[in-house]
């Protein structure tokens, strides 16, 4: 029996036209499953799809919401009507905006409050609607896989990037609370857990982490690599080997747990 074997498995990505949702979607269409993208922009999910295809025919998307039950309620019914069920969701949609971060010269007090909600509005509930609607489908066929998407900033205070930071703290506490509710009330076969990325340049984080000037990194920059002991940033495809155990059997046993993927970020004092 192959643990690692995910072929044939119906895995649905939201964010799958991003920066770290189009790595994943990429890796395992390439290792045999079917893969279905979703986002809020025809021309995210049209390039994405476009790429995708170059790898395998056993891929789709479509334009939807994550904060829309409608919306996620129509390409749930259109999944199930192609496929007759889903086997994995990725909650890979999430973001920042730049009124819920504290500027250099700012502090809290002068945090924009509707820019906060929006943040936590998209990294919590874009997570929440999908595992509502996708998870019912699992329910019903007993067996199901949840994968979240937090952050380091989850765990501990990273300066600046307040609204971030609750959205992720939730969604750690919401991928605990969720392991237990589906295992309790429909069994093992259903499990929910979320992987916590350390630092990867990407659309989000690029101009806080590099100068645009002069390409070198920023202050911040730096202090991340001075407090990662593998002393880089990671790549993007660095996040496949533990997605792929979390969406395959060998992994099925672990539920509610948050794994860091980090270079040892968060397990260094800084001293
Ligand atoms: N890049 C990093 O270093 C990093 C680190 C830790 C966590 N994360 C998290 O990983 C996830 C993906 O990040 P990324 O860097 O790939 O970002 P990205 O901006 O490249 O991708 C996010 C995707 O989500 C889509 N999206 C946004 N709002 C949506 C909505 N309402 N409905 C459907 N789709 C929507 C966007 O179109 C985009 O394609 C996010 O949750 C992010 O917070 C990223």
């Amino acid at each position: 029996m192959n643990l690692f074997d995910i072929k044939n498995k119906v895995i649905v990505i939201t964010g799958g036209g991003g920066v770290l949702g189009g790595e994943m979607a990429t890796y395992l269409l390439a290792n045999g499953a079917f893969v279905i993208i979703l986002g809020h922009r025809d021309t995210t999910v049209n390039s994405g799809l476009e790429k995708l295809k170059k790898i395998s025919d056993n891929v789709s998307g479509y334009v939807c919401n994550a904060l829309d039950e409608t919306s996620l309620k129509e390409v749930s019914d259109k999944i199930i009507a192609k496929h007759g069920k889903i086997d994995v969701l990725i909650n890979a949609a999430g973001g920042n905006m730049p009124g819920a971060t504290i500027g250099v010269n700012q502090t809290i007090f002068d945090v924009n409050i509707d820019d906060f909600k929006k943040v936590v509005d998209l990294n919590l509930f874009g997570s929440i609607l999908p595992a509502m609607v996708f998870g019912k489908e699992m329910a019903n066929n007993k067996k199901g896989v949840i994968i979240n998407v937090s952050s380091m900033t989850a765990q501990s205070a990273i300066t600046r990037v307040v609204g971030y930071s609750a959205s992720k703290a939730a969604i750690d506490n919401f991928t605990k609370w969720l392991s237990v509710e589906l295992a309790l009330k429909y069994g093992e076969g259903l499990r929910v857990n979320a992987i916590a990325p350390g630092f990867f340049i990407g659309n989000q984080n690029r101009d806080l982490l590099i100068d645009k000037e002069t390409g070198n990194y920023t202050d911040r920059g730096d202090t991340i690599i001075r407090n990662t002991p593998m002393k880089r940033f990671g790549e993007t495809d660095e996040l496949n080997g533990t997605i792929h155990y979390l969406c395959a059997d060998a992994s099925k046993f672990v539920t509610g747990v948050v794994l860091p993927i980090d270079g040892g970020f968060s397990a260094f004092s800084g001293v």
